[in-house]
């Protein structure tokens, strides 16, 4: 299936870079958030990233201008009915997304393709209350979007292989790469990533080396831009014992259990960067 137009469902962090990104690859965007102080944020955060591509020498003024033409920012759910393809960029919670499809599914026009990006929840799941399973698949992005080259394509159980490659050409569009796989718990790269960050968080626990050393091997060791605790401090310690919660209850396998040593630091306050405080002091 061609797409030339596509929808964004929600403006916050994700759905302003997709946005940004859908207009950088040539596409016709209809940006809907249901809070008018929400969307004028993500458009303003769309604007400065063409700015900072400007100021850079990226890209001339007339570009960004020519980009933002066509760019239409809605609170109206009913402007994103001719959309080609519409990606669901809101909040993580299931009850809500299946909530947010059902009321896009009488709208939005029946051949058009409907994405999730979700961090964790079911794709299937989400497909099944979409109303047009077949029609169905997540596209994980990375943050931030614009920068981030990597994304992760799922498919649902009854997602139909043309839905896939428009996926995949779409991808391709906003100028990503992609990787593709079936519905599993938190699909690649967070699979991997994640518990590889609560094995250094156990070993933290066990006072054998301090955070530091910890940080410094997987840094120097495996090139790692950044070490697991440094990293599980930038993305709060509160998010990763949900993530690892989650993945635990999924499997039922006892090597995802969150790490204690992140429960004690939650209890503590120290919920990373966020809170000033996690494995590392930030308030000096
Ligand atoms: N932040 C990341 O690094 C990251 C990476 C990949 C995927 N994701 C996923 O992207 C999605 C959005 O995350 P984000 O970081 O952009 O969050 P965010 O908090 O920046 O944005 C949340 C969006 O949800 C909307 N929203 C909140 N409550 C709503 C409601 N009741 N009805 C309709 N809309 C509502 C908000 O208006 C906003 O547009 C989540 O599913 C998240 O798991 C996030």
């Amino acid at each position: 299936m061609e797409v030339k137009t596509v929808g964004v469902y929600g403006a916050g962090l994700m759905g302003r870079g997709i946005a940004q990104v859908a207009l950088e690859g040539g596409y016709d965007v209809v940006l809907y958030n249901h809070r008018t102080p929400t969307l004028e944020k993500g458009v303003a955060g769309i604007k400065k990233g063409f700015e900072k591509k400007v100021a850079k020498g990226k890209i001339t003024q007339e570009q960004a201008d020519g980009w933002l033409g066509h760019l239409k920012a809605t609170i109206e759910l009913e402007d994103l009915k001719d959309v080609d393809i519409v990606f669901e960029a809101m909040v993580e919670n299931m009850a809500l997304k299946k909530e947010a499809f059902a009321k896009m599914a009488p709208i939005i026009k029946p051949e058009a393709i409907f994405v999730s990006n979700t961090s964790s929840l079911s794709i299937t799941e989400l497909a099944a209350a979409s109303q047009r399973p077949e029609k169905f698949l997540g596209m994980h992005f990375f943050s931030p979007v614009p920068a981030m080259k990597l994304v992760e394509i799922i498919n649902a159980y009854d997602t139909s292989e043309d839905t896939i490659e428009t996926g995949k050409a779409v991808a391709k569009g906003f100028g990503k790469e992609f990787v593709t796989v079936t519905d599993v718990p938190m699909f690649i790269a967070n699979r991997v990533m994640c518990p590889m960050m609560n094995e250094a968080a156990i070993l933290a626990g066990e006072n054998v080396c301090s955070y530091e050393d910890i940080d410094k091997a997987c840094e120097l060791g495996y090139n790692l831009p950044m070490g697991p605790l440094k990293l599980a401090d930038a993305i709060g310690i509160d998010v990763m014992i949900e993530v690892m919660e989650s993945l635990y209850q999924e499997t039922a396998d006892s090597k995802y259990r969150p790490a204690h040593l992140y429960k004690v630091l939650y209890r503590a306050g120290r919920l990373g960067r966020k809170s000033g405080k996690g494995f590392y002091d930030y308030t000096k």
